[in-house]
Order: C-alpha cells, then sequence, then structure tokens
C-alpha cells in the first residue's frame, strides 16, 4: 500500500499541513486548546461533576450548583462551577482549582467538606485537572448563588475539616501496578479516580470516610445500599461476566439489574457516556477483586418461609416468575438479585415498598416500572417475603424484621 502513488500523494499533503501548522502557530495552538477542552470534558464526565454540581429538581443550569446534597451530618449545597465571576469559578485560577481537586480547598485555601468527591479525585494528574478547568471555562457563565450549608455546630466550622482529613485524606497520586495489565491499571484508575466508584459502594465509618477493609463491599446513602461490587469470586457481582458489567454501565440495562435512582444518575450523565475500552477496564479490575466467603445464615423458620412464598406467588410471580427467575431485561431475577442477596437489605425493602424505576438511558429510553406495594402489604408481610426470597437460593442472607420495614417505610413516608 505504502507504493501507492494515491497514498504518496497524501503524505506530501500531510507533510506541506504539517508544515503549515508548524509556521502559523495559533492554528495549533487553537487545536491544542480545542482537543485539552475535549479532554476535560471526558474527564468531567467520568467525575459525574454535572450529577451533583446541577440543581436538577429546580431545573437549575448544567454545572450551575445549588443541589442540596444531603448528608448524615447535614445538609451541602454544591458550588456553581460556571465561570461567573460573582458566583462562579470565573475568578479561580487553574492552580486553585487544581488545588480543589488534588486537596479539597477552595479559593481561598479553606477546607471543603468531602462530600466533594476529592479523595477520589486527587489521584488525578495537574494534566487532568487543568483539560477539567478549561472545559469548565468553555461554559455559559450563569449566575447562581450557592445556598448557604445547613451544618450542625462544629461541622459548620471549616476548620473541623482539617481535623477529618489528618485523619481520613491522603494526596494520592496513581502508581500503576507493574505485574497487572495496561488495562487493569487503567481500570483501577477509573474506579478509584474520576469514577469514585467507591464514594457509594464502600462502607464508610461513624466520620462518612472509607473503611479500608470495606472497599467496594457495599455502603449505604440517602437509605439505599449501592451492593457489593467485587466482581471475583463470592464478590456481590461475581455471577457477572465483564460483559454484562459494559452492558449495564453502557447502555443501563443487563440481564441481571438495571441502574435505579442515584445509580441511575451515574449511568445517565456519567458511564454511558464513556469509551467501551473504559468501560471494559473497569469490568476488568472489578473482576479481578474477589472476597471473603459471606457469613453462613440458618436456614428461616419454615412458617416464615411459607408465608413469604404465598405473598411471593400473590403479588410478584407474575413478573419475577414462580422460580424467581425473572424475565431477563425486562424483570430482573430475584434468585440471584445482589439486591435482594446484600448484607443490608435496604434496597430491596425500599423498592418493594415504593416500587422502582428504571432509568431511562439513549440505548434504552423507554422506562419500565414496578407498581408500589406500600398499601398493600403490611410491614410484617413484607418481612416475610424477603426472608423467604433471602433464605431461599444457595447465597441465603440473614433473615429481616417487620421492625427494619416499619423504619423504611417511616423514613420515606417522612422524607421522600
Ligand atoms: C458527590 C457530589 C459531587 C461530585 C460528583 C462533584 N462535586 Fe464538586 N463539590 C461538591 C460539594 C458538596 C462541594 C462543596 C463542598 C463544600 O462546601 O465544602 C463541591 C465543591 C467543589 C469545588 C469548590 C468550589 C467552590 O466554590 O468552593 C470545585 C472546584 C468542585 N467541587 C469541582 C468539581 C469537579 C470538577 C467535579 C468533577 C470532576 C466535581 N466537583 C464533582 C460535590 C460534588
Ligand atoms: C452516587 C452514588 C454511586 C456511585 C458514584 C456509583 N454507584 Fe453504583 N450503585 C449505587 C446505588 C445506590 C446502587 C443500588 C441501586 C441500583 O442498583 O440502581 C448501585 C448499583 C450498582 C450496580 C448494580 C449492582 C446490583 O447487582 O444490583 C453496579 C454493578 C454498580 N452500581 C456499579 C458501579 C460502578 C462500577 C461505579 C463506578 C463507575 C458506581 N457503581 C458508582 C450508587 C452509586
Ligand atoms: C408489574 C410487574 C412487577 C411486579 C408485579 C413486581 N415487580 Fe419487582 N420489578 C419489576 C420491574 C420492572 C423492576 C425493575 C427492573 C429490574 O430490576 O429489572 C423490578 C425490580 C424488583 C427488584 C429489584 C431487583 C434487582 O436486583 O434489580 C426487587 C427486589 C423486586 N422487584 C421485588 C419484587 C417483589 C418482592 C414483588 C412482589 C411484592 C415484585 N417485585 C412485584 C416489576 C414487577
Amino acid at each position: 500500500m505504502s507504493g501507492r502513488p494515491a497514498s504518496r500523494l497524501a503524505l506530501a499533503i500531510a507533510a506541506g499541513l504539517g508544515a503549515l501548522a508548524a509556521a502559523t502557530g495559533p492554528a495549533t495552538a487553537q487545536e491544542l486548546a480545542h482537543s485539552q477542552v475535549e479532554r476535560g470534558r471526558y474527564l468531567a464526565i467520568a467525575g459525574d461533576c454535572e450529577a451533583c454540581h446541577t440543581d436538577f429538581e429546580n431545573g437549575g443550569a448544567p454545572f450551575a450548583g445549588g443541589r442540596a446534597l444531603s448528608t448524615p451530618f447535614g445538609t451541602i449545597y454544591s458550588p456553581n462551577l460556571t465561570p461567573d465571576d460573582e458566583t462562579g469559578l470565573g475568578r479561580w485560577t487553574r492552580e486553585e482549582f487544581h488545588r480543589a481537586l488534588d486537596e479539597g480547598r477552595d479559593d481561598e485555601g479553606r477546607h471543603l467538606y468531602p462530600a466533594m468527591p476529592y479523595p477520589y479525585y486527587t489521584l488525578m494528574t495537574r494534566q487532568d485537572t487543568d483539560a477539567i478547568f478549561a472545559y469548565l471555562r468553555s461554559l455559559e457563565p450563569v449566575a447562581a448563588e450557592t445556598p448557604e450549608n445547613d451544618l450542625p455546630f462544629p461541622l459548620n466550622i471549616r476548620r473541623a475539616v482539617a481535623g477529618w482529613k489528618l485523619l481520613y485524606f491522603e494526596n494520592e497520586t496513581f502508581d500503576s501496578v507493574p505485574d497487572q495489565s495496561e488495562e487493569w491499571n487503567r481500570g483501577r484508575f477509573l474506579v478509584d479516580g474520576p469514577l469514585h466508584c467507591g464514594g457509594c459502594h464502600t462502607g464508610k465509618n461513624w466520620l462518612g470516610a472509607d473503611i479500608d477493609d470495606e472497599y467496594l463491599r457495599g455502603g449505604l446513602l440517602e437509605n439505599w445500599f449501592a451492593p457489593n461490587i467485587r466482581g471475583g469470586e463470592n464478590g456481590g457481582i461475581a455471577h457477572w461476566e465483564v460483559e454484562d458489567i459494559v452492558e449495564f454501565l453502557g447502555t443501563g440495562r443487563g440481564r441481571h439489574t438495571v441502574p435505579m435512582q442515584r445509580m441511575g444518575e451515574v449511568v445517565a450523565i456519567s458511564t454511558q457516556n464513556l469509551r467501551e475500552e473504559d468501560l471494559r477496564a473497569v469490568a476488568v479490575y472489578l473482576k479481578s477483586l474477589d472476597d471473603a466467603v459471606r457469613e453462613e445464615h440458618d436456614a428461616p423458620e419454615a412458617a416464615r418461609l411459607e408465608t413469604g412464598a404465598g405473598l411471593y406467588f400473590d403479588n410478584c410471580a407474575a413478573c419475577h416468575a414462580a422460580d424467581r427467575s425473572g424475565v431477563p431485561y425486562f424483570f430482573a431475577p430475584l434468585d440471584r438479585s445482589n439486591k435482594v442477596l446484600a448484607e443490608n437489605p435496604a434496597s430491596a425493602i425500599r423498592i418493594i415498598l415504593g416500587g422502582a424505576r428504571t432509568q431511562p438511558t439513549e440505548a434504552a429510553p423507554s422506562m419500565l416500572a414496578m407498581p408500589p406495594f406500600a398499601w398493600k402489604l403490611s410491614d410484617a408481610q413484607i418481612a416475610d417475603l424477603l426472608t423467604y426470597l433471602r433464605g431461599s437460593g444457595d447465597r441465603r442472607a440473614a433473615p429481616v424484621s417487620a421492625a427494619q420495614v416499619a423504619e423504611m417505610r417511616e423514613y420515606l413516608a417522612q422524607e421522600h
């Protein structure tokens, strides 16, 4: 092919253009700036910045902040990331922006609350944060004041965060593990860095910091349980193939489950827009994470199993099938559901009480819904039903009590 005159001509033209570009400096600088903005846009998608920094509920502009984020400690409002001089990042320098993502400090050096996931973003390089900054500067400035945080004393004092950081924050850089593949390392960087999967899927201590031993073993946020997503032996998604993970993150559908609520946002805003090779790297990394053998639970009382099975047959079998194997892609199989069998049954209780809605995505714009059962089933009935679902397969989980269901019912009635 190299000998064909046409391609030699193409080469000559390319060389000429290259010389031209080199001679006309500004064009190259513009091109470089454009590719930096593109790179920044991609990293901002990976980091899911828009999800937290947009007030969807009140129709706020993308990235203009103001979303109320509820934490176990109180409500924190996200700031405006658009380049508005008065209310946004208009007067920030690249250095200040880097410091926000790398060290969790604002332009005046004050500590940021870790509700902003800088403990993960710190793995990104200066080049990465410069690119994100360039992208944010390319947005239309929007004037939007950030509401005051609603935090109790002493947490309303930013200096209190200094103590937290001393205990739990490490300004790390990403080091590749040399005897792992490039793909695995890319996956680990994405998961632990920009994608910050552990922000929700890693168990937290009472001060909201990641517990190392709980890495991707599941965490609770706003009474949803983000389940164990370790894909190796004994992991929560050990029964998922690499393809299943790529499909779930890339299309928002899959044969095991679908994303809803906060995970729905992650898929809609972030992962469905990522390159397939990056999703594959994430999947390869997750599949490499083995887990300890799960705690053995005794079979639940026969009477509860029987009641639960009857309730299941009457209320659920029409969609999820009599043998609980579901209709993959439409009604999740419940016999191996990671939400049903999770150590913490919060998500499953919520779904039965309040129903479920799948996240519409580009690949799957239609929305499947499960009706709520709060009006129909009592706390004791839902507890028996879940005890049956959790106690009947080969991967057994602990029984659920009526009190656990009552607590969730109250939470949902009060706040949501
Ligand atoms: C999980 C929610 C969440 C995500 C995701 C998130 N942020 Fe934030 N961010 C926050 C919150 C909350 C604050 C305010 C923290 C505070 O008041 O101490 C914040 C603060 C900031 C600040 C400081 C701004 C100021 O005016 O002080 C910057 C800069 C920032 N975020 C950039 C980003 C970027 C860039 C991304 C994506 C790579 C991102 N954030 C993703 C929640 C988030
Ligand atoms: C903002 C919090 C949040 C972040 C960040 C997040 N997740 Fe989730 N994730 C959840 C919640 C909550 C659920 C449970 C509800 C659901 O399945 O939709 C979930 C569910 C899942 C499931 C389905 C598990 C199952 O078997 O039911 C997978 C797989 C998953 N997440 C992978 C990831 C990966 C990979 C990342 C990083 C790219 C990630 N998540 C980041 C909150 C989050
Ligand atoms: C009209 C059909 C329908 C009925 C009836 C129904 N569901 Fe669902 N269910 C769905 C849909 C749709 C979803 C969300 C899509 C998905 O998860 O695949 C879902 C999801 C779930 C999930 C989440 C599982 C996972 O891993 O994603 C659980 C748990 C669940 N249902 C339990 C039940 C129980 C228990 C009953 C009976 C009380 C029931 N459902 C009745 C349609 C139904």
